[in-house]
């Protein structure tokens, strides 16, 4: 599996995440503050709720159903309910260009 374009960098807008799905794994893309893009599984651990759907803040995204908020760096959720991390993906820039491999996650310790 190879790194695939999934948006540019003018579709992100600062802390608004996007929900892209890349060979049927559906990842929400966040732009942060720092100017950091980021990755991670859209499905919260939790139940069935679309993670780009919650807010940022700083480098968490939180779930807007019941309050979890995932960490964008490691995909650990801070608090619960959700007690299981979600994935995260290895995010390439290239140009303007935002690739993301969706075989390849990040091991965060
Ligand atoms: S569905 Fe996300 S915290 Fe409950």
């Amino acid at each position: 599996m190879t790194a695939q374009k999934v948006l540019t960098m003018g579709d992100l807008q600062q802390d608004t995440p996007v929900r892209v799905e890349v060979d049927g794994v559906p990842i929400a893309v966040v732009l942060d503050s720092n100017g950091d893009v980021h990755a991670i599984g859209d499905t919260c651990t939790h139940g069935d709720i679309s993670l780009s759907d919650g807010f940022v803040e700083g480098d968490t995204l939180e779930c807007w159903a019941h309050g979890s908020a995932f960490s964008l760096r490691t995909g650990r959720p801070l608090n619960l309910p959700a007690y299981e991390p979600v994935p995260v993906y290895e995010v390439t820039i290239d140009g303007d260009d935002v690739l993301i491999d969706p075989a390849v996650t990040k091991v965060v310790n």
